[in-house]
């Protein structure tokens, strides 16, 4: 389990983990996190769970988290101002923050556009941002992060999106969940922080993983091959295709996978 009172004692960071809310079991600590945040919970309310059992992942995907195995947090957030197409930036501040607690234990940690976090090319945390408006203006945002720290078996802890990893699988010894929820919290006070000052945009990009990669970038309308060439300060995606055209894809639907053909030769 999660130590209630050593959360208690290292939160809050800056403006996160104001209020800790810790379960043992848990539908989904984004769907607390949302109804909290309706109730009037403030900024930086973290959620956490033990065992999480209709975890969400993005695109309609589940994400489950056997008991103590992982990590599952969401955080409430509430910018002062925001664009409908930012919230790809509040799910960058969630995946950089969890790149920057790895990094604290020695692993690199790479970005797969729009916001999953990879170790040795296997996906090891994902992030689901999900904001609620009324009309134009923004009610809330709830940043969700799941982690798989112990090795889980097939089909485990991951959203089964892509092959699949834990950080212990890397470490290769036993990491304290307190400790890398604590870091991850920092990371994000930290990015939100860069985020709001206009300053995080080059890191993201320098993290960003397959650049200059052939990749497929898809959703239910369309398939677009392409190298990534960089990121939009709102986190979007921008590419180069294979006939040299530019664009720039929103986070929204869309995922991306490598590619290990070059569609600029013949087959
Ligand atoms: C993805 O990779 O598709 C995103 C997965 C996000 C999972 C986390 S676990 C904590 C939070 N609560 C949820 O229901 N989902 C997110």
């Amino acid at each position: 389990m999660l130590d209630p009172n050593e959360l208690e004692s290292r939160l809050p960071v800056g403006r996160m983990g104001v209020e800790v809310h810790l379960h043992a079991t848990i539908g989904s600590t984004n769907d607390r996190a949302a109804e909290l945040a309706r109730e009037g919970a403030p900024e930086g309310a973290l959620v956490l769970a033990d065992e999480q059992t209709a975890g969400r992942g993005r695109l309609g995907r589940k994400w489950r988290m056997p008991r103590g195995s992982g990590i599952a947090m969401s955080l409430i957030m509430r910018p002062s101002q925001m664009e409908r197409s930012a919230l790809g930036a509040i799910g960058l501040v969630g995946a950089l923050a969890t790149i920057d607690a790895l990094e604290g234990l020695k692993l690199e940690p790479r970005l797969k556009w729009p916001n999953d976090v990879l170790l040795g090319g296997k996906k090891v945390a994902g992030v689901l941002a999900e904001a609620s408006w009324t009309g134009s203006t923004l009610d809330y945002v709830v940043l969700g992060i799941g982690v798989n720290v112990r090795p889980v078996p097939l089909g485990g802890g991951a959203a089964l999106d892509y092959a699949s990893t834990s950080v212990e699988d890397s470490v290769g010894e036993t990491v304290d969940r307190g400790s890398l929820v604590f870091s991850i919290v920092a990371g994000v006070d930290d990015w939100y922080q860069r985020l709001e000052a206009g300053e995080a945009h080059p890191a993201w990009e320098e993290r960003l993983a397959f650049k200059s990669e052939w990749v497929s970038i898809s959703n239910e309308e369309r398939e677009i091959t392409g190298r990534p060439i960089g990121l939009t300060p709102s986190g979007g995606l921008r590419i180069e295709t294979a006939d040299g055209e530019k664009l720039t894809l929103e986070a929204g639907s869309f995922q991306l996978r490598p590619i290990n053909t070059d569609p600029t030769q013949p087959n």
